[in-house]
């Protein structure tokens, strides 16, 4: 068996840098490519409150929030840890299935992401996210804490 391509599902949360590194290291190790996907998806930040809505706009404005300067990032810092073969992916759309439609369309050889995410209410150990990805993922799945 062999492990040629690995899936990083990044969302900038605590969680899912620690997955990027274990990730990142496997990638190394395998010499195996690392494919960085993030999927847009603004409800995921805003919840159910306006005035949140108006505040990460302010964010987004500032530049504060830039998905694809945090792809950016994470993809030298791949390099730099000697990963020779990273892209990145960034899309819209229902995060679990995209992250899983990418998976497919792109043959990866497993998965990693973090349990929990950006989510502030983490009564679970697990996210909907890693929760819906382990369920579906036809490939093994890494969730690191
Ligand atoms: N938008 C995203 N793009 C890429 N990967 C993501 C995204 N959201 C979550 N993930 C991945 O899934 C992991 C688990 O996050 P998840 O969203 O399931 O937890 P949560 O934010 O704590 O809970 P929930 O979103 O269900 O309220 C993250 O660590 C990350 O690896
Ligand atoms: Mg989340």
């Amino acid at each position: 068996m062999m492990l040629s391509k690995i899936l990083s599902a990044i969302d900038g949360s605590e969680a899912s840098k620690r997955a990027f590194e274990y990730a990142s290291f496997l990638a190394e190790k395998c010499n195996a490519s690392l494919l960085l996907v993030n999927i847009a998806d603004i409800f995921e930040r805003v919840g159910s409150s306006s005035k949140k809505l108006e505040e990460i706009a302010k964010k987004i404005e500032k530049g504060e929030i830039d998905d694809k300067a945090m792809l950016k990032k994470f993809e030298s810092q791949a390099r730099e840890q000697g990963v020779k073969d990273v892209s990145t992916i960034k899309q819209r759309g229902d995060i679990a299935e995209e992250i899983l439609k990418v998976a497919d369309k792109e043959k990866v050889d497993m998965i990693v992401l973090g349990s929990r995410g950006l989510s502030t209410a983490k009564v679970f150990l697990l996210g909907s996210v890693s929760h819906k990805v382990i369920q579906h993922a036809k490939c093994p799945v890494t969730v690191v804490r």
